[in-house]
Formats: C-alpha cells, sequence, structure tokens
C-alpha cells in the first residue's frame, strides 16, 4: 500500500473494515480514520484515531521514526473518531505538544484528562514552522464542530481537511486516483449529506476561503486522499453547499395497507412520464443514511403516509425528524397519504415540509381507506407537475434562493 502523500510526509491512519455504524449513518463500506506524520526537522502528527485503533496508529509511526522524536500532535477536531486516542498516543509520544484552537483544547478537555499535556494554543492565520515547511492553520467553525480547523502546509499545497471532503470508505488504497471515482463521489456525497448539510452557509464560506490557498492534494480525515479529482470534490461541495438541486423527483413514503403505497406508485409513474429522473422509495426497505443523500440534490419530493394515531407513521416521523435537523432547502413538495376515520399522516407530512421552508405544491392528496380511480389520476397529475418543476428548478430559473442548513 503506498501511504507517501509526499516526501516524507505520510499516511499513518488506520482502515476501520467492518465497522457499519456511525451514531446512525449507516457506514455500509467501513471507514478510515486518517492520521498523518510529516518528517522535517521537527516531525508532526496531524490528527490521532478513534480509541480502539491508537496502538496502531503508534505502531505505524514506529515503522517511520522512534516515537521519542514526535514533537508536535496537530489536533484539528476534538470528535472521538479522531481524538478518541489522543489521551494514549500522548502518553506514548513523551516530547510531544499538542497543536490546537482555543475551543479544541476546551473541547479535549471535557472528554481527557489533559492537564498533564503540553498545549500550544493556535487560531487562524498563526504558522508553526518545522524546518523545509511550515503548518498554517485556519479555523472552520461548525465544519462540522464549533473547534473544527485545517491545517495547510503551503510549501506542499497540501491541506489536511479534516471531515471536510471526507468519505466513510474503507480501502487498501488511499488515493482518489486508485479506486472507482463514481463509489467515491458517492461516499462523498453521502457523508456530506448526513453530515455537513446543516452547516452548509459555513461550508460555503470556507470553500470561498480555501479557493484563495493554492492546493494539489487534499487530505481529510476519513477516506482516500484527493490528488487527481480535486476540481471534482470541490465542484461537488459548492453545488451541495449551495443546494444546486437536479432534475430528480424523489417519491418517498410507508404504507400500512398499501393505499399510500398505490398514491406513492401512481406518483411515481407521472413523474416518470417527463422524461426526469424519478426515484420511488419505501421508507421501511430503505434507511434514513440512503434517503439523506438522495434527498441531498432532488429537486422535487413527494413524501407520503398513512395516517397512524392522527399521525405519521413511526418510521415516517424518523425519516421526518432526521431530514428537519439535516435542513435540506430549495425543493418543491407534496404531501400525500391515506386516513380512516380520523386524518393527520399527510397533514403532519405537509407541516414538516412548510417547516422546512419546502414550496409546497397544493395541499395534500388524500385517500379515505382506498384510493379511487380518480384519487391515482390526481397523483399522476401531481407527479407530472412535479417533474416539470424539477426540469424548471434545476435549469437554474429557479436556484440558490436558501442554502441548506438556513433556519
Ligand atoms: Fe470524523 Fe466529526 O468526526
Amino acid at each position: 500500500m503506498d501511504t507517501a502523500l509526499r516526501k516524507n510526509i505520510d499516511w499513518v491512519g488506520c482502515v476501520d473494515w467492518t465497522v457499519r455504524d456511525f451514531h446512525g449513518y449507516n457506514t455500509d463500506r467501513g471507514a478510515t480514520y486518517n492520521a498523518y506524520l510529516i518528517r522535517d526537522e521537527k516531525t508532526a502528527l496531524i490528527d490521532a484515531v478513534k480509541a480502539p485503533f491508537a496502538d496502531k496508529l503508534l505502531q505505524n509511526i514506529t515503522e517511520l521514526t522512534d516515537l521519542t522524536n514526535v514533537d508536535y500532535v496537530v489536533c484539528n477536531h476534538a470528535e472521538p473518531d479522531h481524538a478518541g486516542g489522543m489521551a494514549r498516543v500522548m502518553e506514548a509520544l513523551p516530547n510531544a505538544t499538542l497543536v490546537c484552537s482555543k475551543k479544541c483544547a476546551a473541547a479535549l478537555g471535557m472528554h481527557h484528562d489533559t492537564s498533564g499535556w503540553k498545549t500550544h494554543l493556535v487560531a487562524t492565520g498563526d504558522k508553526l514552522a518545522l524546518g523545509q515547511r511550515a503548518l498554517e492553520f485556519i479555523e472552520t467553525p461548525m465544519v462540522h464542530w464549533p473547534e473544527s480547523m485545517f491545517t495547510y502546509v503551503p510549501e506542499e499545497k497540501l491541506l489536511f481537511s479534516m471531515d471536510a471532503f471526507g468519505q466513510h470508505y474503507a480501502s487498501s488504497q488511499r488515493f482518489d486516483d486508485e479506486v472507482p471515482l463514481c463509489t467515491v463521489m458517492e461516499e462523498a456525497k453521502t457523508y456530506y449529506a448526513n453530515i455537513i448539510m446543516p452547516f452548509a452557509k459555513l461550508v460555503a464560506a470556507t470553500l470561498a476561503r480555501a479557493a484563495e490557498l493554492d492546493i494539489e492534494m487534499i487530505a481529510p480525515s476519513h477516506g482516500v486522499v484527493w490528488r487527481s479529482h480535486i476540481a471534482e470534490i470541490v465542484e461537488a461541495y459548492g453545488n451541495w453547499a449551495h443546494c444546486r438541486p437536479k432534475p430528480k423527483v424523489l417519491v418517498i413514503y410507508d404504507t400500512m395497507w398499501d393505499s399510500t403505497g398505490q398514491m406513492a406508485r401512481a406518483i411515481h409513474e407521472g413523474a416518470c412520464m417527463s422524461g426526469v429522473t424519478a426515484e420511488l422509495i419505501n421508507i421501511r426497505t430503505s434507511t434514513l443514511t440512503r434517503i439523506a443523500t438522495d434527498v441531498l440534490d432532488a429537486a422535487c419530493v413527494a413524501f407520503g403516509s398513512s395516517t397512524l394515531n392522527q399521525s405519521v407513521l413511526p418510521m415516517a416521523g424518523a425519516v421526518l425528524t432526521y431530514l428537519k435537523g439535516l435542513k435540506p432547502a430549495n425543493k418543491t413538495a407534496l404531501a400525500f397519504g391515506s386516513y380512516g376515520w380520523s386524518k393527520g399522516g399527510a397533514e403532519t407530512v405537509d407541516e414538516d415540509m412548510k417547516g422546512m421552508k419546502w414550496e409546497v405544491l397544493r395541499e395534500p392528496i388524500r385517500a379515505q381507506f382506498r384510493p379511487t380511480a380518480a384519487v391515482l389520476d390526481e397523483c399522476r397529475a401531481a407527479g407530472r407537475l412535479l417533474a416539470e418543476k424539477a426540469k424548471e428548478v434545476a435549469s437554474g430559473r429557479k436556484t440558490g434562493e436558501r442554502l441548506c442548513g438556513d433556519p
């Protein structure tokens, strides 16, 4: 495995092949916790790893240098998937000084006993000389924690971007041109949708800041290093942060006795007639992770639920709760669903869509017990209308009103 980013700059992280859950995010392709070692007149470790992998990280460092030679440990992010192993690392590196922002030091102090650690606080614009190279620090608050930070090495045109541009993707290769690009872009999109999406406005500001840097390589804290497809991932981040949708209609539903299912299929059928991408998602056979990812770049979303206890079905409620937290923006939407003797399913969906400031196309389509032929025709017509809206939005006639994550 090629782990050298540059001469004397190496990946020393760990691959977590079997992890399948990251606080509810399905990591179907596993994960990596990336750490990097820069050997110069001074030696710096960039980031640590999740606690169970700390000894493996130390072993990787030992293969390159003696642990006593490490002078600095830069912590770009205090979340436990990176800094969980920090206590073990600081204990094993007797001559190392922790380098981090003030906010990061405070966060680390709440996770570990940091009282014995030598610490050097840095802020945006600060530099740390290593010898032939220097580290420059750029705080990136809320991308995606308050203490998040980038570390840049101008002499190498190399950006350590922490979670940004990352992917939960275990592989035996370390670079973007050694793995299928469609796979790595898919995992980058999934990561953005499920972790970064609520902070789009700050991502946009960070991208603008990063555009001022001369970058030939982006080394995130998860997944492969970007060296051949930087333009693609930066463009994708710009599209996601500005919520530039694709001409895509999503029909998402949960159903009790398939009445709402019939309505969903009719809406989907209508959308398919209009030549846009139209996807049909049964919540019970999908996942929150997948649904959030599909919503990210959809222009239009039809969301249906049968009524249960004057509200939505439980899993439909879970999806709505998840989406409300992620705050996807710039959607044209439609609620639908069946009911028996009291309403509440489609109405709850409608309220939640309006709460997310989605443009709701019309009042909810409802069916009492079973959808009649007339209701199914209404659904097909709504599907066609959503498809036309999707083309209109994606053609640029109506983009950029709001950023994902706007309150
Ligand atoms: Fe990969 Fe926010 O931790």
